[in-house]
């Protein structure tokens, strides 16, 4: 088991776990919900703190049912959720984030991001998410599914350098953010987050992992997992609704990928050799 948590570091100095758990389908099905709490709980209970939910997950469903998991320990939370572009205007993150605070029943989002780029101005959206920190509702902003692009025109504008992370599709059989964005985001101390890791449960069934699996003893979803982790200023946030796999999980922080492992992934997954669009899911 380890015995700390892996972290890196946010641009704002601090620090942040490289495993988190996320909650995309959480909260659409009432009979599931007492496994997606206790799922969530038992990660907390592992001390994985850094759980990521979206308004848009379950119209909000998500986000009351990672309230009933924090319930009482949010001190311990690294709480992420993020605003539609459909409210990015000034008012709409106000109220989307209000929102947002309720159904969390929490006083302050952690780590708040735009969820994708949209009609907004973005100069509007950053000074939203600014005013919603001056006022406490939330600790720090970023956003999700920006292109190195989008990143840069973020990077020119007024506070534009206070962005966090960009959380963004990223696993062994999309990589390719690995071309310029994530030597772009590195080369800044910008952190990626990688969502969907294993590939919404699809690279658990990939034989491409097998070998390397087996040498470490391990599924082949905690190779996935750990692979994204080994990388510098990588977060991966897997999603996991019952709590075998939440141990499995955890369990692949354990997992030190040698030389040889990433060769034959390399081989299996082959990296990018030239500059793809950012896919999204
Ligand atoms: N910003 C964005 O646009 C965006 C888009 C997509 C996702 N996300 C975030 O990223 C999180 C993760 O992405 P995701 O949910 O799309 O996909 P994912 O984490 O790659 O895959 C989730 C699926 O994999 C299964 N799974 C989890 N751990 C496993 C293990 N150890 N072995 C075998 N299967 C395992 C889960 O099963 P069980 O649930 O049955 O345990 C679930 O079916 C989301 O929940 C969400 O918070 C963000």
């Amino acid at each position: 088991m380890p015995s700390t948590i892996r972290t890196t570091t946010l641009p704002s100095g601090e620090a942040i776990q490289v495993l988190g758990q996320g909650t995309w389908k959480m909260g659409e099905d009432s009979r599931r919900r007492a496994d997606e709490v206790n799922a969530l709980k038992l990660g907390l209970d592992l001390g994985l703190t850094l759980i990521d939910t979206a308004e848009m997950y379950a119209s909000g469903g998500a986000e009351e049912v990672v309230a009933q998991a924090i319930a009482g320990r949010r001190a311990e939370v690294f709480v992420v959720s993020k605003v539609l572009p459909s409210n990015a205007s000034r008012a709409g993150v106000q109220r989307a984030c209000e929102n947002s605070l309720k159904r969390l029943r929490t006083d302050r989002i952690d780590l708040y991001l735009l969820h994708w780029p949209g009609s907004v101005p973005l100069a509007e959206t950053v000074e939203a998410f600014e005013a919603l920190r001056r006022a406490g509702k939330i600790r720090h902003w970023g956003v999700s599914n920006f292109d190195t692009e989008d990143m840069e025109d973020l990077a020119g504008l007024p506070d534009g350098g206070n962005v966090q992370t960009n959380q963004v599709l990223y696993n062994l059989v999309r990589r390719g953010p690995e071309f310029d964005l994530a030597p772009w985001s590195r080369k800044r101390g910008i952190p990626l987050m990688a969502y969907s890791p294993v590939e919404q449960g699809a690279l658990a069934r990939n034989t491409g992992l097998d070998a390397v699996a087996a040498r470490h003893n391990a599924t082949a979803a905690q190779i996935a997992l750990a692979w994204v982790m080994h990388q510098d200023g990588i977060i991966a946030i897997p999603k996991a609704s019952s709590q075998e796999h939440v141990r499995q999980n955890f369990a692949a922080l354990d997992i030190k990928l040698t030389a040889g492992d990433l060769a034959d992934l390399d081989r299996a997954f082959p990296p990018p050799t030239r500059k793809r669009g950012l896919e999204m899911i």
